[in-house]
């Protein structure tokens, strides 16, 4: 298992609220495209454990960047948010992921549904050339349980004027953003948004918690969308993290 990792050094942490934290790292490994991940591994005990995180870097960066959230009681994630500059790391050498420019498919406007963490994906894609020039307009709902969870904002929003981003907090009432579930909003942002979800010229990505994501593609099939493959096209992908 080992010798399929490549070791690296941690060389910038930074430490958001709501126990999110983004990992920068340096490992030379083989060239990646947005949207894939790969998998950092510490030693615990003598034995190597690694869990999958989806780059949000540009693969011509050189340097690799994570965002992740802590899972309390998690067995990896919280060592890897007590990591320090200089400390090691290793990075699974090829990268994997099938969402990438050239799996998805030719659609007018492209469509995130993300949870939690789930925005780096969108974050990594949105900030890919080839991607920004696929689409006229992108819309991410991103469905965070409180603000405190909401931190790439500004970058998503300064990616341009087609990149609609709309945070979506499911328990905390007082705010003034969107409430409930992302999973609530469908065809419910028309009036601000130049180019509703729909599948003759959508394409959606669903990435984070399982549960949105099953739901979300029990309300898009009711709506005609279908899960898109190589061989028979459709409008859904995703990822699920657990
Ligand atoms: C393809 C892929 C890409 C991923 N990319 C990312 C990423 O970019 N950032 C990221 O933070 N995680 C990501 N994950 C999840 C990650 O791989 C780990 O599962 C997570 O860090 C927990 O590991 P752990 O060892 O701390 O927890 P474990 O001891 O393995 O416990 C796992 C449990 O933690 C919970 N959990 C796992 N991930 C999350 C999460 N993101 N948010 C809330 N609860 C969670 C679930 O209940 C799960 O059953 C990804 C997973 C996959 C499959
Ligand atoms: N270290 C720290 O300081 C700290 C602090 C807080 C949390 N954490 C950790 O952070 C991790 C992430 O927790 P999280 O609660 O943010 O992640 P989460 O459980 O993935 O929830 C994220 C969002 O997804 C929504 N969601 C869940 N199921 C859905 C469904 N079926 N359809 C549509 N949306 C759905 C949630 O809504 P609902 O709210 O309605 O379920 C919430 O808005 C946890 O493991 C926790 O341990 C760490």
């Amino acid at each position: 298992m080992q010798d399929r990792f490549v070791s690296g050094k941690v060389i910038e942490m930074t430490h958001f609220n709501g126990g999110c934290f983004a990992v920068k790292v340096q490992a030379p490994i083989p060239p990646f495209f947005a949207g894939q991940f790969s998998k950092l591994g510490l030693m615990i005990d003598d034995k190597l454990i690694s869990r999958a995180y989806s780059f949000i870097s540009h693969p011509d960066d050189n340097f690799q960047e994570f965002y992740l959230v802590e899972v309390e009681d998690g067995l990896l994630s919280p060592r890897l948010k007590a990591l320090e500059v200089g400390d090691e790391v290793f990075l699974y050498k090829n990268a994997n992921g099938l969402i990438t420019h050239q799996r998805l498919p030719e659609a007018k406007n492209l469509w995130f549904w993300v949870t939690g963490t789930g925005v780096g994906l969108a974050l990594s894609l949105l900030k890919d050339p080839v991607i920004r020039n696929k689409y006229q307009d992108f819309v991410v709902l991103h469905g965070v349980t409180d603000s405190s969870k909401i931190h790439y904002q500004q970058e998503l929003r300064e990616l341009g004027d087609n990149v609609h981003y709309y945070p979506v907090v499911s328990r905390e009432p007082q705010s003034s953003l969107l409430q409930g579930r992302i999973t609530h909003f469908y065809q419910g942002l028309e009036a601000q948004i130049p180019q509703p979800l729909r599948p003759e010229h959508s394409h959606i990505i669903l990435c984070g918690n399982p549960a949105m994501i099953t739901d979300a593609n029990t309300l898009l099939g009711e709506h005609g969308f279908r899960k898109h493959r190589m061989r028979e096209p459709g409008h859904i992908t995703m990822e699920r993290y657990w």
